[in-house]
């Protein structure tokens, strides 16, 4: 019997990285995944193999989250495949690319999650919980410089942590908790290596400085983690200590 039986979950942007490893921790638990993907099928498929291999159960959901369309449409596979909603990470996330719009940052990181935290909320039954994924550079850009490359990403993921928190009242009625995660950079990501790239040393100068980075799935255990976690609605869970950033 794994903890999460009988429960079922979506994970954003979880054909690869952060989201593909906590969508196998969840099934490895016992819980229903949805592996949600914006374009790439063959590696969603990949996953929910994998998963359904190690015993688990899984589907792949193509939804680009910052159509409304595409986000009813996943919740609605959830409970199809499922028969409910009980966890939802957010954990998708972009904004350095350049060829989306000007306000692609804000409608991704903002706008199009709490739009997907709106309508699962219709459907998550009291106990259920939702959980979004950020970076310690995001959640501290109001006080804490960041690199010119990733500062749009910050400062929407920041807005985007501050509008689903100033969801909580509405979630509480409903019996919906609210966690945020945070954690520094990690190693061996496509954004960490772009933003090496673009600064070098950047990678090395964090390391120092926190102590030790975290690989995807050291990270994603953490994610994991604060799925069930014995903690109040609106706990930060600040992974590694933010060193750094909050003192
Ligand atoms: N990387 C880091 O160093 C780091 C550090 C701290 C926190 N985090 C946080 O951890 C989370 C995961 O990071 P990661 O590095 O694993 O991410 P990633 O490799 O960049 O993957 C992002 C995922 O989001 C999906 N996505 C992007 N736009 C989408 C859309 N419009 N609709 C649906 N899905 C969309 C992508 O799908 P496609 O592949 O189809 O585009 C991809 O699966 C993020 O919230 C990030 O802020 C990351």
């Amino acid at each position: 019997m794994g903890t999460l039986d009988n429960k079922s979950a979506i994970i954003t942007g979880s054909s690869r990285g952060v989201g593909a490893d906590t969508a196998k921790i969840l099934a490895g638990e016992g819980a229903g995944v949805v592996v949600n993907y914006r374009q790439k099928a063959p590696r969603a498929n990949k996953v929910v193999k994998e998963i359904e291999e190690a015993g688990g159960r899984a589907v792949a959901v193509g939804a680009d989250i910052t159509q409304h369309g595409d986000v009813q449409n996943l919740v609605d596979a959830a409970v199809e495949a499922f028969g409910g909603l009980d966890i939802l990470v957010l954990n998708a996330s972009g904004g350095m690319e350049t060829d989306l719009g000007e306000d692609y940052a804000l409608r991704l990181n903002r706008d199009a999650q709490l739009d997907l935290m709106r309508t699962a909320a219709e459907v998550m039954k009291p106990g259920s919980r939702i959980v979004y994924v950020t970076s310690h550079q995001a959640h501290f850009i109001n006080d804490v410089e960041t690199m010119p490359e990733y500062e749009a990403v910050a400062r929407s993921k920041r807005a985007g942590e501050d509008a689903l928190t100033d969801e909580i009242p509405a979630l509480t009625e409903k019996g919906i908790e609210f966690v945020v995660v945070s954690g520094d950079m990690i190693e061996g990501t496509v954004t960490a290596t772009l933003l090496n790239r673009a600064r070098p040393g950047t990678l090395d100068e964090r390391r120092s400085e926190a102590g030790k980075l975290y690989s995807v799935e050291e990270f994603a255990q953490e994610v994991a983690a604060m799925v069930t976690a014995d903690v109040d609605t609106g706990h930060v869970e600040l992974v590694g200590g933010a060193r750094g950033f909050v003192d």
